[in-house]
């Protein structure tokens, strides 16, 4: 079992990950001085799998735990589906006191932190994270959000957990494309940080698709150190440090919108897209070396990720990426690989550059 510490200016919280750790959840929850009242958010498809093993555990140490449902799709991340949630748990938590276990992917996680942000200005949540995704990234740091029509995450929240609980054995009942979808933001994480763990993933590739256990523990709790680490420095996401967490996200969002969010490509083989298209800016600009490229490109496509775009139009995705988050005062901004482990973010990319990296992954021309 490895353990980290976040420490922010407010307060700070352990992100524990191993396998087969479950048993000790009860005793961290403890040591957070959780409430005995425990609303535990899912979604049908992990409570079938896994809730009988939670609640029993929860049950045995005397807490009074109960389940709330969202449907298994990103559409929970609505307004409707939030406030119905409040309502229920509002419900429940009448005279009590309460606190929220996050208990799913990234979905559920980004609305459970949300629900706990905005309910009685904001109760205790927990994470316990069972995709690799959230494990990797979107359990950590505090970001929660739902979704507007207009585009992704636009109402949310920084509002931290008091916990993250990485238990690798909820991943044995990942399906396989889910499994690569968070390999991609693991690569990301090596490449924006840590050439040793590169060069692991190089080594171990098929350790780790196959959930080798020590293997897969050391990728979380790496990338969730690394993660650590950055939201530390800059949990508000204002200095720029936060920011290279979006490494292969400018086009890989952009991507992603062009192509509707449908399941055609999932967030992580598009960010893996994104990633190779960085790439191709930052060779233009003679940032990283051929055979580093390369390197990335290739990890990428051994994991099983797409390194090209099919069936969309690069004038949408052209389009779609003017509308990133990350522009500001009308200046797009990439993060770039220089080498890597090795990051760094460049305002202003010519309009050409990023339609010539756009036209390089993909396979149907303008
Ligand atoms: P997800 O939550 O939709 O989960 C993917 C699928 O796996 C779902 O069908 C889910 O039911 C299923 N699943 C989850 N755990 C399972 C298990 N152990 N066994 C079997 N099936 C399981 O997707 P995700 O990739 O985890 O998260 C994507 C969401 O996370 C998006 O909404 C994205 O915006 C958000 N996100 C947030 C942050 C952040 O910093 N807050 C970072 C990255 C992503
Ligand atoms: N997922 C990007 C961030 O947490 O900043």
């Amino acid at each position: 079992m490895k353990l980290i510490q976040i420490r922010l200016k407010e307060r700070g919280y352990d992100v524990i990950v191993g396998n087969n750790i479950l048993g000790t959840f009860v005793e961290f929850l403890k040591k957070i001085d959780s409430a005995n009242n425990i609303v535990i958010v899912t979604n049908p498809v992990i409570k079938r799998i896994w809730g009988k093993k939670i609640i029993t555990l929860l049950s045995k140490k005397g807490i009074n735990a109960k389940f709330e449902e969202v449907a298994d799709t990103e559409k929970s991340k609505s307004i409707k589906t939030c406030f119905e949630l409040i309502n229920e748990i509002a419900d429940f938590g009448k005279s009590r006191k309460l606190t929220i276990i996050a208990f799913g992917g990234g979905v559920i996680g980004d609305l459970a932190g949300f629900v706990a942000s905005i309910y009685k200005r904001g109760i205790p949540y927990v994470q316990l994270p069972t995709t690799l995704v959230a494990q990797v990234d979107s359990a950590i740091g505090g970001k929660v959000a739902i979704d507007l029509k207009v585009g992704k995450n636009l109402v949310g929240s920084f509002y931290q957990p008091r916990l993250v609980f990485s238990e690798t054995a909820f991943l044995d009942s990942l399906p396989k494309r889910e499994l690569v979808n968070g390999l991609a933001e693991v690569i990301k994480y090596a490449v924006i940080k840590d050439s040793s763990l590169f060069e692991f993933l190089e080594n171990n590739l098929a350790k780790v698709l196959t959930l080798d256990k020590d293997s897969v523990e050391y990728i979380i709790a790496t990338s969730s150190q690394i993660k650590s680490r950055i939201v530390e420095q800059d949990e508000l996401d204002k200095l720029g440090v936060r920011a290279i967490l979006n490494y292969g996200h400018t086009i890989g969002h952009a991507i992603e919108a062009a192509s509707g969010y449908s399941k055609r490509y999932t967030h992580g083989e598009a960010v893996g897209i994104g990633m190779i298209a960085a790439n191709f800016i930052s060779r233009e600009f003679d940032l990283i070396s051929k055979s580093a490229a390369q390197k990335i490109k290739n990890l990428l496509e051994q994991t099983g990720l797409p390194t090209t775009v099919e069936g969309v139009s690069p004038a949408k995705i052209y389009e779609a990426h003017h509308y990133d988050k990350k522009f500001t005062n009308g200046k797009n901004r990439f993060v770039l690989a220089v080498d890597i482990g090795k990051v760094k973010i460049v305002e202003g990319i010519p309009e050409t550059a990023i339609k010539k990296a756009i036209d390089s992954i993909c396979s149907q021309k303008r």
